[in-house]
């Protein structure tokens, strides 16, 4: 009697037939029939099954104190950059998700670190859905990859696990998610989301550490994020950053979000930037009015950092303000306040503010080198080049405190800035200007 009725695995909007999208969050191919058995377990239904209760588990209560805390079982990438990103490395059975735009570099860390994982003793399966094995032979012996590797050509997803179920490794690369063959279309949102669950029961069962590769599109998002991002444990993000190459964490079950790893695409792979303040810093305008060095916190990392200001005059009433790599909200506020509290003249001018080298910090403690930055480029007068300056700015122009002050200072005098400007030796941005420029 109890009818079929179809749920959206993306929000858990309920209807009666499948749609094709969903009118209530918009997301494509989501609904997935809810049998009324599952119902009726689930407590819901109306149905005589809804009596039906399982017998009680007795070990589903355990004391906390008497719970295994499993140890530390991590292993490390051999790539620092990496080994930072992921909280000190790779956790057995761990999933994974790497995304990035095609072309970023995906294919030729996971090749480097498939290597890594040989050299450790691993066994480690390569599945190549991008390209045909000959192509990754020869890209592997550029990279001086061990020929150990085994590459695996079978992207219809059950035959896949069968063939991993027969004997799995110990690190696994899906190359990419995006390729595996489902009853539903490669590439589509189910075909994803199913495979994306089954690699993670496998991975699970198997205590196989998997990456998933994820192509982000135009549109800055992999086939169906949502599903992927929910059921993997970590999910990373490559992407370019001027010349470098920048790895995020948004999310991460076993460490720390927020942290980045800077590396640079080379001849040989993609090689690790062990000091980005000075490798961003490296094209610095030394006595260019407008550009500032800003000590900055990406994660637990301090960073020196050029940021540049432009003001240039326009006929038209409502002037632009373009920032690239800053929370655009802050900048504004540090706008208004260099008008309204140091009479700063910006009414008829342009102002771009650009975090050097491509980069993207959201971070308060650059909001006092955006004030310099931009007052040196008004005015036309450089800031000494030996400065390297952080605070956040109050809506009076008072220079506040900020996270991570101690570890942002010691990072300033490592790239070498013998003068510091930050909370404590100036109250407000009116005492700063006139210390600098
Ligand atoms: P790739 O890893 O294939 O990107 P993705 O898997 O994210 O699509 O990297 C592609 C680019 O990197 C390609 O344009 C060539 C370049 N590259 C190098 O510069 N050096 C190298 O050693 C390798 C392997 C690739
Ligand atoms: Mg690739």
């Amino acid at each position: 009697m109890a009818k079929t009725q179809y749920t959206c695995v993306e929000c858990g909007y309920k209807s009666v037939k499948a749609l094709g999208r969903c009118p209530n969050c918009g997301a494509w191919d989501s609904f997935k029939e809810e049998s009324p058995v599952g119902r009726a377990l689930a407590g819901g239904s109306r149905g005589g099954l809804a009596k039906v209760r399982p017998l009680p588990n007795p070990d589903a209560v355990v004391r906390l104190g008497e719970v295994d805390p499993g140890g530390e079982t991590r292993f490390e990438s051999g790539i620092a950059e990496l080994d930072r990103v992921l909280g000190g490395g790779f956790v057995p059975g761990e999933v994974l998700l790497l995304g990035g735009e095609p072309g970023v570099g995906k294919s030729t860390i996971l090749l480097q670190v498939a290597d890594r994982m040989l050299r450790q003793g691993k066994r480690v399966i390569y599945l190549a859905g991008e390209e045909s094995p000959g192509q990754i032979r020869l890209r592997a012996e550029r990279l001086g990859v061990s020929g150990d590797l085994e590459l695996l050509r079978e992207t219809e997803l059950e035959t896949m696990l069968a063939t991993l179920e027969a004997a799995p490794p110990e690190f696994l690369v899906v190359d990419s998610i995006q390729t595996l063959e489902t009853a539903s279309a490669p590439g589509s949102l189910v075909a994803v989301r199913d495979a994306t669950s089954a690699l993670t029961r496998f991975a699970k069962a198997h205590r196989v550490t998997t990456v998933l590769v994820g192509h982000v599109t135009k549109e800055g998002v992999v086939a169906g994020p949502k599903v992927i991002e929910h059921v993997v444990d970590a999910t990373l993000y490559l992407e370019t950053a001027g010349n470098f190459r920048v790895l995020r964490s948004t999310k991460n079950r076993f460490g720390p979000v927020g942290e980045m790893g800077v590396f640079r695409m080379e001849e040989a792979g993609m090689e690790e930037v062990a000091n980005p303040s000075e490798a961003f810093l490296a094209e610095r305008p030394v006595g260019a009015p407008g550009s500032v060095v800003a000590l900055t916190l990406s994660g637990e990392r301090a960073l020196a950092l050029e940021l540049q200001a432009l003001a240039a005059r326009t006929p038209f009433p409502a002037p632009r303000r373009v920032s690239q790599g800053l929370d655009s909200r802050r900048v504004d506020v540090v706008l208004a306040v260099l008008e309204r509290r140091l009479e700063l003249p910006l009414g008829n001018l342009d102002v771009y503010v650009n975090l050097a080298g491509g980069l993207r910090v959201f971070d308060a403690g650059l909001d006092l080198a955006v004030a310099l930055a931009v007052y040196s480029a008004v005015v036309g007068k450089p800031i000494p080049a030996d400065f390297a300056v952080v605070g956040e700015v109050g809506l009076a122009g008072e220079v506040r405190s900020v996270e991570g002050l101690e570890r942002r200072l010691r990072e300033g005098k490592r790239a070498g800035f013998e003068r510091l400007l930050y909370p404590g030796v100036v109250r407000n941005v009116e005492e700063a200007v006139k210390r600098l420029i």
